[in-house]
């Protein structure tokens, strides 16, 4: 198709049509899609609404197959409509949730998952998905951490490139092939207060150093889209905000693809004080490079009063419009609209049982086992009382699940009564009755409505019925197991007391059999934490790569250091924690020369040994600070991590390769610093136990 000559035929209404998303229902009355976002009426003649170039959500390939037909009946110029969708950790065979995929510390997991729904996508002819969602994070008051990759850069990082790769399964005109939307730009997850929506504020400097990465590792993936976030990027609604969209991402990181709003963003660029109403949200979005409205229509309903009132210019239109053509063509639309659509294909890929099966196989690594005095794994035992209000749950997909049927998933009843006695099964956690068993399973934690969206929360204290049942139990002697569920770090204070805690997240449609066999020891669990766990929801903000301050705590005399008076400050389980049921050790090998220039890879060879006669995987992880250094160093700041199996009593090398890449730091202008300095390396199966190698810095001249 030659894009230029279709847009030289387009009128002005039908340009502004491709720059409207619009929900299936306004297209036809059966439609069931759920749309994300109150929707507004939006006062549209039908001749308008039918010019809309892309559709937000469909229900399966029949409503696709019905909306496209329309669209194309009333297009002029055969124009198909692109289907977009919140593909976010599954279609309908759903996977644990992004937050739980980042715990298993192996993006490759995430690939082989989002390849999944990628195929599982196409059956209904969805062409984009509103994924991954990069947003760091560092404050688990903020529901939507389940859909994100954690508080650190680099896993972060490697699990957005992992996520990219696996949409874009095969080539972009290939059925299964689902763009990429990246989301959303910029900094949401640095929303104030962890309140959703809220302002968010920051230094430049925190911006290159700890948000930004994310999104630039999409853009560098391939991703053909991006998403500007609800929020004010210092001071100016992200929306509309031409530093960020223009300045930053377009000229600075190289983004060359589609940008849409958030759903219903530009109308509320009104609400945010910065638009004085629709007519000027419209020529704001067009100003900073907009190019989709989503879910709103202040481009339809004011494009053409602006271009005539001289407000905008028709090459902002045609620039944007083409874009999105680009991206049709780019897709194979123009050839095949209905790409994959099919009612046959939706009856033997989704929730195939390869799937499924592979939706056990890939959930198997983010579950955390934060403590275990040896009661686990419970291969030993036979009679179990199973309590708590997840004991019978089905409701174990988490948020964000798209088509995901929570009626399709296994219980826990379900799934451990195949290899035990399960004694009792009560949803409360009413303990009293319970003796003559080997131990209980205590189930509890939050919901999974309650994280996602909107889903702010400042109570995030385990439910203390838990920590009274497990002081009962422990008077009874009987052993106590707990099922920690979240899609957000909880404070597990009142129950560390358990023989073992297990934090299971939501892991999707298998939850229940991936926690059994980890219960069974069928597998080691092998998860580590990608936020730290509070002592307390006043600690949030928090990470492990803070800085160290003027006055670093100091517990020998700490009066004037930086400190609460009511609670120890490090967190109560670190980032990058986990155990296994096994015991491993590591040393590095490699003899070092105590200086480095950079002026070639820093070659570190450790060795792991497995102590135990499990089979395990460990994470060895590197962390970095450089002192001095101006801007300042985080403390602590993950450079490199692997992820290891080890047989039974195995020892294994492992290697990593350090360059200069793993030493930069930008200031406010994005300037690199190199500084010469001591380079600490520091290296553990978590960010807290660590063992260093101390280095003199002194970059090589041609390193400026
Ligand atoms: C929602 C979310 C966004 C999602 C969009 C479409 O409000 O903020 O992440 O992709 O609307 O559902």
């Amino acid at each position: 198709m030659n894009i230029k000559d279709l847009l030289n035929q387009m009128t002005i209404e039908e340009k502004l049509g491709q720059m409207t998303q619009l929900p299936p229902h306004m297209f036809i009355e059966a439609s069931k899609t759920t749309v994300y976002g109150d929707m507004r009426d939006l006062e549209l003649k039908k001749q308008e609404y039918l010019l809309a170039g892309s559709v937000l959500g469909i229900k399966d390939a029949d409503e696709m197959i019905s909306v496209q037909n329309i669209i194309l009946k009333h297009s002029r110029l055969k124009i198909p409509a692109l289907f977009m969708a919140d593909i976010i950790h599954g279609y309908e065979t759903i996977f644990p949730i992004p937050l739980a995929q980042a715990a298993s510390f192996n993006p490759n997991l995430t690939k082989e998952m989002n390849a999944i729904a990628a195929v599982e996508s196409s059956t209904a002819g969805i062409h984009v998905t509103f994924a991954p969602m990069v947003d760091l994070s560092r404050d688990a008051r903020w529901g939507r951490v389940m859909e994100g990759y954690g508080e650190d850069p680099l896993l972060n990082e490697k699990m957005t490139k992992a996520a990219v790769d696996g949409y874009h399964h095969g080539n972009p005109k290939d059925v299964g092939y689902l763009a990429s939307c990246f989301k959303h730009f910029a900094g949401y997850g640095a929303s104030e207060a962890g309140r959703d929506y809220n302002t968010v504020d920051m230094s430049y400097e925190r911006f290159y150093n700890v948000y930004q990465p994310s999104y630039q590792v999409a853009i560098d993936a391939g991703s053909e889209m991006c998403m500007l976030a609800f929020n004010t990027f210092n001071g100016i609604p992200a929306t509309i905000n031409r530093k960020l969209t223009q300045e930053i991402l377009k000229k600075q990181m190289g983004f060359d693809g589609v940008i849409i709003s958030d759903f219903d963003a530009l109308h509320q660029t009104v609400a945010h004080g910065a638009a004085r109403d629709d007519e000027h949200a419209a020529e704001l979005g067009l100003h900073a490079g907009l190019m989709i409205e989503m879910g709103s229509s202040t481009y339809l309903t004011y494009g053409k009063k602006l271009l005539n009132d001289g407000k905008i210019t028709l090459k902002q239109i045609d620039d944007a419009v083409y874009k999105i053509l680009a991206l049709k063509e780019h897709l194979g639309l123009f050839d095949d609209p209905y790409k994959g659509a099919s009612k046959s294909r939706e009856k033997t890929l989704v929730r195939s049982e390869k799937h499924l099966n592979a939706a056990v196989d890939l959930s198997l690594e983010s579950p955390v086992l934060l403590k275990n005095n040896g009661v686990l794994p419970l291969n030993k035992m036979k009679k179990i009382a199973l309590v708590g209000p997840f004991s019978k749950s089905q409701a174990l997909l988490g948020a964000w699940h798209w088509h995901g049927q929570s009626s399709q998933n296994q219980t826990y009843a379900q799934t451990l009564s195949k290899d035990m006695t399960l004694v009792s099964v009560s949803e409360s956690y009413d303990v009293s009755h319970i003796k003559d068993v080997d131990a209980v399973i205590l189930t509890t934690g939050e919901g999974e409505y309650d994280s996602g969206e909107s889903k702010s929360k400042v109570g995030i204290d385990i439910d203390l019925q838990a920590s009274e049942a497990i002081k009962t139990l422990q008077k009874n002697n009987i052993p106590t197991i707990v099922l920690v569920h979240g899609g957000r770090p909880l404070n597990l204070t009142s129950i560390t007391a358990a023989d073992a805690i297990i934090y299971t997240w939501f892991l999707g449609s298998k939850h229940a059999e991936v926690i059994t066999h980890i219960l069974l020891g069928n597998v080691s669990p092998s998860g580590k934490l990608p936020m730290s766990l509070p002592r307390h929801v006043g600690q949030y903000p928090m990470s492990y790569h803070d800085f160290n301050t003027g006055r670093p705590f100091d517990p020998h005399n700490s009066e004037y250091t930086t400190k609460y008076l009511d609670i120890d400050l490090t967190p109560l389980y670190p980032f990058g924690y986990g155990l296994t049921y096994g015991e491993a050790s590591v040393a590095l090998i490699t003899e070092l020369k105590n200086h480095w220039d950079g002026s070639s890879p820093l070659t570190l060879i450790f060795q792991i040994e497995n102590k135990s006669n499990f089979v395990i995987k460990e994470v060895l992880q590197i962390y970095m600070n450089m002192h001095p250094s101006i801007p300042v160093r985080p403390v602590k700041k993950l450079i490199h991590f692997k992820k290891q199996l080890l047989n039974p009593y195995e020892k294994v090398l492992v290697e990593f390769s350090i360059s200069i890449h793993d030493l930069i730091i930008y200031d406010e202008d994005k300037n690199q610093h190199f500084d010469p300095s001591t380079l600490t390396l520091m290296y553990g199966f978590n960010s807290k136990d660590t063992k260093e190698i101390i280095i003199d810095w002194r970059p090589h001249h041609d390193i400026t």
